[in-house]
């Protein structure tokens, strides 16, 4: 290319600024650019190319706008910068389907090398040959993508819930961060009882400048949501409390420093132990088929008297204590599985929350959800859980 030479285009100041005198001019300017473009034949020759039409300081752009459209009265302002707009788009497209054309060692057929700058197709109409090289294989199995499944602990959560929501229960929700009072005080534990040495607590550093009840911790149960909720409602009172809770525990099969509750409060006039009972009787039911069986076994809770451990018929075993010919595992032979507590709420609780205990009695009770999920699903570990692993967690979905 040597765009010097004789012939090299110059624009020219124009004196007659009719549409018709334009469209010449733009015939001989496009017959220049396009003989150019042909000339070059490498990348630094493109450069030349490029910056002889483009360069902002005196490129041949900048000349037309100059001398095309400054220039141009005001009567032909309008049609002249039509012109100079088509004109800057067309050398653009010219400079870049150059460089393809150099770049790909093929005469320009639009194809996509390096730089991807819009086109502007209308100039230019591609060819059916064109697209060609650029089919899809409509035969070839498309991408799938993994969908994902809700986790099987808030999976058994919701299904908990759900039993209790069908029989009426709302549904409360309280802080995992939570204040001494609310997770022991409140709940009838007494600063230095020894029950509160079976909660395996997490305290949040830097709390000793605050009195005992305001002091921060890592709830060891739902049962806080008790309060809460007995704090801002007035019974009767039916609510269920699903979350997280944290204990200072090692972990192992188990065990695990973070688990899921779901918590259960009912308090009205004249609920006793029968309703208890029968509650949970079908709750199990619900959760584990129509033919477990349920026990109440003596336990103690600082806020339930008196407190109860539910037990299921092992499912495993149906009940029998062995199986294949063997003590069974699963309840260490004796029939039945250990898997929640209850009681009936502690008179001293509602001294708490301005409740009179003389009118209402109720029943609470609390269930670890990890551990009816690995009932339920035959898991063999908790960690199972919480490790993130697809294998596991995509058989839930
Ligand atoms: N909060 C008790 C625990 O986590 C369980 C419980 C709840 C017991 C409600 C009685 C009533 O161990």
């Amino acid at each position: 290319m040597s765009p010097k030479k004789k012939s090299a285009y110059a624009v020219p100041k124009l004196k007659d600024f009719s549409a018709t005198a334009l469209d010449k001019e733009v015939v001989k300017l496009r017959a220049a650019l396009e003989e150019e473009s042909k000339a070059v034949s490498n990348e630094a020759e493109w450069k030349v190319f490029r910056d002889r039409w483009m360069a902002r300081k005196d490129g041949l752009l900048t000349q037309i706008n100059d001398l095309w459209l400054k220039a141009a009265p005001k009567e032909a302002k309008r049609d002249a910068g039509q012109c100079v707009n088509d004109l800057k788009e067309k050398v653009e497209q010219m400079v870049d389907a150059t460089l393809d054309r150099i770049l790909s060692g093929a005469p320009s057929k639009g194809r996509f090398v390096g730089r991807v700058k819009t086109r502007d197709f209308a100039f230019q109409p591609r060819t059916g040959a064109e697209f060609s090289g650029e089919r899809v294989d409509i035969t070839l199995p498309g991408i799938r993508r993994p969908l994902g499944a809700e986790h099987p602990v808030i999976k058994t959560m919701n299904e908990i819930v759900g039993v209790f929501r069908n029989l009426g229960y709302s549904v409360e929700e309280g802080p995992e961060i939570e204040t001494d009072y609310y997770n022991f005080e409140a709940l009838n534990f007494p600063p230095n009882h020894p029950a509160r040495d079976t909660q395996d607590t997490l305290f949040l550093a830097n709390q000793e400048s605050k009195p005992l009840r305001e002091r921060l911790l890592l709830r060891t149960h739902t049962s806080p949501v008790q309060i809460r909720t007995m704090e801002k409602m007035k019974p009767p009172v039916r609510v269920v409390c699903p979350g997280k809770v944290h204990r200072n525990d090692a972990l192992d099969a188990t065990h695990s420093p973070i688990f899921h509750q779901v918590e259960g409060l009912a308090v009205d006039a004249n609920i006793t132990f029968c309703d208890l009972k029968g509650t949970l009787d079908h709750a199990m039911k619900a959760l584990f088929g129509s033919s477990v069986k349920t026990r109440f076994y003596p336990s103690f809770f600082p806020f339930t008297e008196p407190s109860a451990d539910v037990q299921i018929s092992c499912i495993f075993c149906g009940g029998r204590g062995y199986r294949d010919g063997g003590p069974c595992r699963n309840c260490k032979a004796s029939g039945w599985i250990e898997l929640l507590g209850c009681g009936m709420v502690d008179p001293n609780v509602y001294g708490f929350v301005d409740y009179d205990p003389k009118k209402v009695s109720g029943f609470a009770f609390g269930m670890g959800v990890e551990r009816i999920a690995i009932l339920k699903y035959g898991v063999d570990d908790i960690q199972l859980f919480f490790n993130g692993d697809v294998r596991f967690l995509g058989q839930f979905g």
